[in-house]
């Protein structure tokens, strides 16, 4: 700190100073330029970059239509289409250079493409940022939805396979963190397929949702020029399963909207407390107190002071993460929350949350999907879990009510059996048959057959139960649903 350098000591230009040219995309009817703070302040361009594809994308689809239109000739949009190509392969490779005094990855494209290329000039007709904008942001968002499909997809087969190795191991299943009824571990394991099969299908009914073309809206009310909407949406794929172009419907609307965003932070979101969900039963698991499954060492850490420790860290992450994907949504919410029609710069600060929102979704479903690969059970633990005689008072309950006695009475007539259990520290299939009978003469002398594990699971085979056919079943249809 003490250390002086040249530049350091001289006199420092008040940061706000105002260049002295104007700047060229709207530089027309201001006389000074942008102040390098406020440039500092505005820019975009060091995380929308990551939309340059997508801009591209749609500045070639635009082109193509003015073309087709006849407002630029046929060889202008091929120079255009060959200067966007040039410049795509130069980003790609790391080799373009990126001005914040340019703003955004809009005015960074279209200035690279000037020097290149004359018609380039000619490029943002009938166009606005706005419109621009909101073309690649859809182009973004159709992307981002079928790599997090895939990536579901890839998760969800995870845990197939491991539901499909664990079918025969038993332990108790849960409610208010109290042992309740027996599961198999595949049971419980496929009720996590279930949660992110629906996430999977929420990202499919988003892609339809964002799989229409704004483009052609302009800053607010379109362009009196005579563009054809529907010529650049099918350019960029923004078509029904006919082929027909799908086009929004409002101009002021197209721009404004930003209820996509919040619907793809909200679908992540919801990924996002799955992951927590699932990560805190992991955590559970791999507890000395529960014991059940050895998470991998790749996906746990050590304590740099308590030798023995092994932390399940990758799944108390993906619990964290949770919060970080509940935030975004906040963000995204807050933002739009109240803002007049249409554009507004405040919009631009929609980006980063949901750039983020991809990136950790992606991530943690890649984690959960390669620790979920790396669990070992513990069968013994489980089995010692599982056979406590209280997980199956509700079957003794149940096989009163086959004696003919009506529910609510047998609840009480097991409940008095588990009192005298407890009472006389007997587990409760160890009651001696006399008291049983002293209790109901319901009790016939098989009651204790109930206390059969095995039997119990195949006693629950009806759709959607435990049983071990109906999870063989049920395995059978996610391994036909995810080869669709
Ligand atoms: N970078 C801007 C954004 O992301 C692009 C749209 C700018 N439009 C404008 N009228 N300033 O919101």
């Amino acid at each position: 700190m003490a250390k002086k350098t040249a530049s350091a000591s001289k006199p420092a230009k008040p940061a706000s100073a105002p260049k002295k040219t104007a700047q060229a995309t709207w530089g027309g009817r201001f006389s000074e330029g942008t102040a390098e703070l406020m440039l500092r302040f505005s820019e975009s361009v060091s995380f929308d970059k990551r939309l340059a594809p997508f801009d591209i994308q749609g500045s070639k689809a635009q082109s193509a239509m003015l073309a087709k239109v006849g407002i630029i000739t046929a060889r202008e949009r091929d120079e255009i289409h060959a200067g966007l190509d040039q410049i795509l392969k130069e980003i790609e490779a790391g080799k373009f250079e990126w001005k914040i005094e340019l703003e955004d990855v809009h005015m960074n494209i279209e200035h690279a493409l000037k020097q290149r290329v004359p018609a380039a000039a000619k490029l943002h007709t009938a166009r606005s940022r706005n419109d621009q904008v909101a073309t690649d942001m859809r182009l973004f968002f159709r992307d981002a939805a079928i790599r997090i499909h895939a990536a579901l997809t890839a998760l969800i087969a995870e845990i197939v396979e491991q539901a499909e190795k664990s079918q025969e191991v038993y332990i108790p299943g849960y409610t208010h963190l109290q042992r309740a009824q027996p599961v198999s571990v595949a049971h419980h394991l496929l009720a996590y397929a279930e949660m992110f099969g629906r996430d999977r299908e929420r990202f499919a009914i988003f892609h339809d949702g964002a799989n229409i073309s704004p483009l052609g809206s302009g800053a607010i009310a379109g362009t009196t020029l005579p563009i054809d909407r529907e010529f650049s949406a099918k350019h960029m794929g923004f078509v029904d399963e006919k082929g027909a172009a799908r086009v929004t419907q409002n101009s002021m609307d197209a721009v404004a909207d930003r209820d996509l965003f919040i619907e793809f932070a909200s679908a992540c979101a919801l990924v996002g407390t799955h992951f927590s969900r699932v990560g805190e039963d992991l955590i559970l698991w791999s507890s000395s107190e529960f014991g059940f499954a050895v998470m991998p060492d790749a996906f746990t850490t050590g304590s740099s002071l308590m030798p023995q420790k092994k932390n399940p860290d990758s799944l108390e992450l993906l619990r964290g993460k949770a919060a970080r994907l509940q935030g975004n949504l906040n963000t995204l919410f807050t933002l739009a929350k109240g803002l007049p029609l249409t554009y507004n710069r405040d919009l631009q600060e929609d980006k980063p949350p949901v750039f983020d929102s991809l990136d950790t979704t992606l991530i943690c479903l890649d984690v959960l999907r390669e620790t979920l690969a790396g669990m070992k059970l513990r069968p013994e633990r489980c089995a010692a879990a599982v056979a406590d005689p209280l997980l199956l008072a509700t079957d003794l309950a149940d096989y009163l009510v086959r004696q003919g006695v009506p529910f609510r009475d047998a609840h009480h007539l097991v409940g008095a059996a588990v009192a005298l259990a407890e009472k006389t520290g007997t587990p409760l299939n160890k009651l001696p048959h006399a008291e049983m009978q002293k209790i109901s003469p319901s009790y016939k002398a098989d009651w204790v057959s109930v206390f059969d594990l095995p039997t119990a699971m195949r006693s629950r085979e009806r759709t959607g139960m435990p049983g071990p056919k109906q999870v063989k079943a049920q395995i059978a249809r996610w391994k036909k649903e995810l080869a669709k």
